[in-house]
């Protein structure tokens, strides 16, 4: 069985559902505390032993280039000024020369169509797929734990978190097989926003997969599917016909980072568990609620 050293960040979305947020910015470097969404997504990935970093970018998403390379005018500056704390959290953070791919996404066509893209730079081996604006808050983090679960099982493996049935139709949904033990079992189908009377579980695919090469093959020649775009939830089905596909119920909580709501979540949770400002968060919550409206 091969192991896992790539991962693939899909990056090239045009994030309308945060307008005028995304405008200039992409949502992947918008802050959750102090680090953007890109780099905490990154940091779970470098945490489950990912040795190389690949990122599918598209147009005005420069930026994200920009921040896993050195700044060597701010790091001198630091330095002058004996910043030795933020000079250290830098190069913690930076990626190894050559650990690193950037490659284009030229048109948003869906994130089959984006995973398509990477298809060179991933090569003949299997992957992990990390979908950055869905953060996941886990100890240890969520790839870790899909991780553990692959090298018992092989084959592709899923993060699947459960919703209330009525929630179903907004998501992929995964049929459900027999058990590995108490959070995994065999995927036996797979549907994108099934009508809830259709839904085969209320066990929903999250923003992590680790997925085998064969899929590229697929996506090739992938339709687009549902909103017309290239999805991969349908190429992964096809998938399903010919190898395993493992569910990992991980411990750990969601934000969907690409909607207001779950990023302002996001940054409430993330604050809130933080060593250094937790219990000022958790006053300030207090404060506001206090208020009278
Ligand atoms: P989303 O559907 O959440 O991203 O795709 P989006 O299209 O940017 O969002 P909205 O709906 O317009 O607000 C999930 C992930 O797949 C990437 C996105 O960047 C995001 O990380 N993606 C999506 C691509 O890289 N290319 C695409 O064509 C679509």
């Amino acid at each position: 069985m091969k192991g896992i050293r790539k991962a693939v960040f899909p990056v090239a979305g045009l994030g309308t559902r945060f307008l005028p947020a995304t405008k200039a910015v992409p949502k992947e470097m918008l802050t959750v505390i102090d680090r953007p969404v890109i780099q905490w997504v990154v940091d779970e990935a470098k945490e489950a032993g990912i040795e190389h970093f690949i990122f599918v970018t598209g147009r005005n998403k420069g930026v994200i280039e920009d921040h896993f390379d050195r700044q060597f005018e701010l790091e001198e500056t630091l330095r002058r000024r004996g910043k030795r704390e933020a000079l250290e959290m830098l190069e913690k953070d930076l990626p190894q020369a050559g650990q690193t791919s950037f490659t284009r996404q030229q048109e948003p066509k869906g994130l089959g169509h984006a995973v398509w893209c990477a298809r060179e730079l991933v090569g003949n081996e299997p992957f992990a797929l990390l979908l950055p604006d869905m953060l996941i808050q886990g100890m240890p983090g969520c790839l870790k734990q899909m991780m553990e679960v692959y090298e018992r099982t092989g084959g592709n493996v899923i993060a699947v978190e459960e919703v209330p049935r009525e929630d179903v139709h907004k998501y992929g949904v995964v049929g459900m097989g027999e058990r590995l033990d108490d959070r995994s079992f065999r995927i036996t189908s797979m549907v994108e926003k099934p009508p809830v009377e259709e839904a085969p579980s209320n066990f929903i695919i999250s923003g992590r997969y680790i997925l085998q090469p064969e899929i590229f093959d697929i996506l090739a020649g992938q339709e687009p599917g549902a909103g017309g775009e290239i999805q991969i939830t349908d190429a992964m089905k096809t998938l399903l016909e010919r190898q395993e596909f493992w569910a990992v119920q991980y411990e750990g909580e969601t934000h969907d980072c690409g909607s207001r709501l779950g990023f302002l979540e996001a940054n409430v949770a993330f604050g809130l568990e933080h060593p250094e400002i937790g219990e000022d968060v958790r006053r300030m919550i207090g404060k506001l609620m206090a208020r009278e409206i």
